[in-house]
């Protein structure tokens, strides 16, 4: 990926499919809104990468934070992925889904003494350090646990890629990874620490960056590092170089899983370091989209809206980043036809809810579907039940089958966790 002929959705004369299920015919048997993923999308995506990265030996870990769905997640695995996990909640799923837990890396800045102890319990192959304080408290429950736990160091690489300033975490102004004078430090000391073993290092310099450049730098700090903490007696077995590759939400020319591979590749020359990635998005974000009914068409004086029933609960990237999100009509108008800009907005109550705007679409009118395009990663994960709105279901596709993954929600599920005290009413 991603190259446009790898996406296995689009028009087929007037009506978009998705692999070969008409959006249509799911909306009419699941309702709206839904998210809904191409299975195989996922997996061409992951293999395209696999494969760029099979002359040398590479862990691919999914950043399951981009999309948690078991069954996508299962079907990664399957295929032989590991996985990028940030929590307890992700290791549960993960351990649901029946990964290799040697394939599982467990990053965060904040890791809990219960998070930590269940991880090394579930024989997890290493936590993504960020701190000493998180050091000494992995070592401590390691010691406990009778186990010496591999860990590796975050280094804060302080580059800078061109992105959106939320999602960049590898310059020295963000909470990540720790400064290389004090990670060479900890390697040098490495006896302060006798339940791990300091076996690799991590960065993760970014989110959505489209170019090479950032990468290559980061790689080659932390190859320099390696070589000096070897000059030091140390000895460092894994790189993992996280996430981070860019996709098509608009016009972005990203760089392919060739392109990257060639990039970085070369740096390893004659190294018998072991890579590890973390992608999240590059995987995930071309290979779902989110369906949407229009409610009611607008139009004041000054502006056109379009009001559908998908909401910023749903999709919350264009209010939180103003991410770009396309958006398709379901059923396409004849070519040439009439367009008019407007708004694309939800049914909550803040101005901040909407999913584009500006943007020049057909006439749509009450009932018309559309599709939101490129809403496989960072979507459903981040949605909620803002105004009391219960979560879309999650539907898969393969080929021509689809199948909900995870049902619509009712008021009983998003009420479920409450009660009304009757001491304090
Ligand atoms: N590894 C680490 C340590 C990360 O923090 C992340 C993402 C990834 C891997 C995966 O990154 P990816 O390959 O997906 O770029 N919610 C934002 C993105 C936040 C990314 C956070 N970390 C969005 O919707 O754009």
């Amino acid at each position: 990926m991603p190259e446009k002929n790898m996406h296995r959705y689009g028009y087929k004369g007037k009506e978009f499919y998705f692999e070969n299920v008409p959006v249509k015919k799911v909306a009419a048997e699941v309702g709206t809104p839904f998210y809904l993923y191409s299975v195989n999308t996922f997996l061409d995506h992951y293999h395209k990468l696999a494969k760029a990265f099979s002359s040398i030996p590479t862990l691919i870990c999914f950043s399951m934070k981009a999309n948690s769905n078991l069954t996508i997640l299962k079907s990664l695995v399957n295929q032989g992925a590991g996985l990028d996990i940030v929590s307890g909640g992700e290791l549960y799923r993960a351990k649901k889904v029946g990964v290799d837990p040697q394939k599982i890396v467990f990053a965060s800045v904040g890791k809990t003494v219960p998070e930590i102890e269940e991880a090394i319990r579930s024989k997890i192959l290493m936590f993504n350090v960020e701190s000493i304080q998180e050091l000494e408290t992995i070592n401590e429950v390691a010691g406990r646990l009778k186990v010496r736990q591999k860990v590796a160091i975050r280094l804060n690489p302080d580059v800078k890629p061109d992105t959106h300033h939320y999602i960049t975490t590898g310059s020295k102004q963000n909470k990540f990874g720790l400064e290389i004078t004090t990670a060479y430090r900890l390697f040098m000391q490495s006896y302060r620490f006798p339940h791990l073993q300091l076996a690799g290092i991590h960065i993760h310099i970014g989110s959505q960056i489209t170019e090479p450049k950032p990468f290559k730098e980061a790689v080659q700090k932390c190859l320099d590092f390696i070589d000096s903490v070897s000059y030091g007696g140390g000895r460092i077995e894994y790189l993992n170089i996280g996430g981070g590759l860019g996709i098509i939400y608009s016009k972005e020319k990203p760089q392919t899983a060739e392109q990257f591979a060639r990039a970085i590749l070369p740096l390893f020359k004659k190294r018998a370091v072991k890579l590890i990635l973390e992608p999240g998005r590059f995987i995930s974000g071309n290979s779902g989209i989110l369906v949407a009914k229009v409610i009611y068409e607008k139009k004041t004086k000054t502006k056109s809206f379009l009001i559908v029933d998908a909401a910023m609960n749903d999709l919350i990237r264009p209010a939180f980043y103003s991410a770009y999100h396309e958006i398709l009509p379901v059923m396409k108008e004849k070519e040439g036809g009439p367009k008019t800009r407007m708004d694309i907005v939800g049914p909550i109550c803040e101005s901040g809810d909407f999913l584009a705007k500006d943007r020049k679409l057909p006439s749509l009118k009450t009932g018309d579907l559309i599709a939101v395009m490129s809403c496989g990663a960072y979507g459903f994960v981040m949605s909620s039940n803002y105004n009391s709105r219960p979560r879309c279901p999650e539907v898969v596709v393969s080929g021509n089958r689809f199948f909900v993954a995870r049902r619509r929600e009712t008021m009983e599920d998003v009420l479920s966790c409450e009660r009304i005290v009757k001491e304090v009413v």
